[in-house]
């Protein structure tokens, strides 16, 4: 049985630990924070039930959740097979942790990044070890989202690249091959111009969210709208990234107004604060858009 480490325990850690428990591996979940640990195992465990009573899950919840453990510290990097990254998208935090993941687990761990946008080479060079270092990069909601991006950093050696490629598949998941390390990969440089052009619209007066994210469905085939995702992966997370790509010489893929930046501040991160582009009942579900109290 694999062993898995995923540091950070948010939105998306608390998915990437599910599906791997759910694929049968030993999973250590770490956070700094005790209640986002709290938080993380209570929906992983509510997510669990909800897929094994539609048939989702092969196993038995009480199985899959047992392979779970939550962590304060790092120390269980000295016995993973692989450690995946997945905390707050700040280059300086993901260096801090990469250096100390680098002193804690034994030199031929592969040590991966769940980053959505700064390119691996970066978060390698904090290591003695940027041979091992590659971008997992998962897509939310982790445990519905089929793709993972299999990113190979400058100095990413072929198998790891290739071992990393096999777990992805090892997790039902389908691995989209990456390999020019560019800021926000492939699927987030495309999203993201795409929310560019759309808060743009937003902001003209020109369509509603809700237009957009109907005539995204309709239109293109896509399954879910611009800023239904948005709301789903959560401003802030939004932000952050945007901060990231500008930081890296590419804020033409970066909302061009301060809209997502104005939310932040009032709390309307998405459906995690219950009110974002849309606003949500306390169960989850989405009221439509309200053009004379949504305002952009
Ligand atoms: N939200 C998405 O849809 C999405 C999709 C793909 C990739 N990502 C990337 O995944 C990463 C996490 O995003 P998220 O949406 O889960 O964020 P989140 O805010 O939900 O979770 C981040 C977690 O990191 C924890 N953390 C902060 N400092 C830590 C430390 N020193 N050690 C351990 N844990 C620490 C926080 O307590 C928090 O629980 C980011 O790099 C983000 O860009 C996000």
């Amino acid at each position: 049985m694999e062993k898995v480490l995923v540091v950070g325990a948010g939105f998306m850690g608390a998915g990437i630990a599910q599906v791997c428990a759910q694929a049968g591996c030993r999973v250590f979940l770490s956070d700094t924070s005790a209640e986002a640990l709290e938080r993380a195992l209570a929906g992983i465990k509510w997510s669990v039930e909800k897929l094994a009573g539609k048939g989702m899950v092969a196993e038995a919840p009480e199985i899959v959740l047992g392979r779970l453990s939550p962590e304060q510290g790092l120390q269980r990097a000295a016995e993973a097979d692989w450690v995946i990254e997945a905390v707050l998208e700040k280059e300086d935090l993901k260096k801090e942790i990469f250096a100390e993941l680098d002193r804690l687990a034994p030199g031929g761990t592969p040590l991966a990044s769940n980053t959505s946008s700064i390119p691996i080479t970066r978060l390698a060079s904090a290591t003695r070890r940027p041979e091992r270092v590659l971008g997992l990069h998962f897509f939310g909601p982790v445990p519905f989202m089929a793709l993972v991006e299999v990113i190979q950093g400058e100095k990413t050696a072929e198998d790891i690249f290739d071992r990393g490629t096999a777990f992805v598949r090892s997790l039902g998941k389908w691995p989209l091959p990456v390999r020019r390390d560019i800021p926000g990969f492939v699927i987030n440089r495309i999203l993201f111009s795409t929310f560019r052009e759309c808060v743009a619209l937003i902001g003209e007066g020109i369509a509603s969210p809700e237009e957009i994210d109907t005539g995204m469905r309709l239109g293109l085939g896509w399954t879910v709208g611009p800023f239904e995702i948005a709301d789903n992966a959560g401003l802030d997370t939004f932000l952050l990234v945007g901060q990231a790509m500008k930081a890296l010489g590419e804020e033409h893929l970066v909302p061009g107004s301060d809209l997502v930046e104005r939310m932040v501040r009032e709390g309307r991160l998405g459906r995690k604060t219950g009110k974002g582009f849309y606003r949500y009942t306390e169960d989850g579900k989405r009221v439509p858009w309200d053009a004379d109290k949504e305002k952009p």
